[in-house]
């Protein structure tokens, strides 16, 4: 079962695989907007994935599509609501704004 670890707090959980970056970060109690219902519609939910990026599923048009909306996009960036758990751990660091917007 993969660990996620969310910066800056350093909070860590379990994750099932194949389960979204989006509930386990929630489930943890951090902070994350999500205001499309998890569309990848908002953006509100782009984080950074600083470990394990190739263990998350791969990115799919819909969330490559707003990510090319949004600033301060880079090669580390992902949607919560799009990135599923693969085997491995994973740390992501959340950006502590709603850079969707
Ligand atoms: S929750 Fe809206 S884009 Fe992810």
């Amino acid at each position: 079962m993969p660990t996620l670890t969310i910066m800056p707090s350093g909070k860590t959980i379990q994750a099932e695989p194949g389960s979204r970056l989006l509930d386990a970060i929630i489930a943890a109690g951090e902070k994350i907007v999500s205001k499309c219902g998890g569309e990848a519609q908002c953006g509100g939910c782009h984080l950074f994935v600083q470990q394990g990026r190739k263990s998350l599923s791969k990115m799919q048009r819909a969330e490559n599509d707003k990510l090319d909306t949004i600033v301060g996009v880079g090669s580390k960036s992902r949607l919560a609501c799009q990135a599923l758990f693969g085997a491995d751990d994973v740390t992501v660091e959340l950006l502590g704004f709603d850079s969707g917007f």
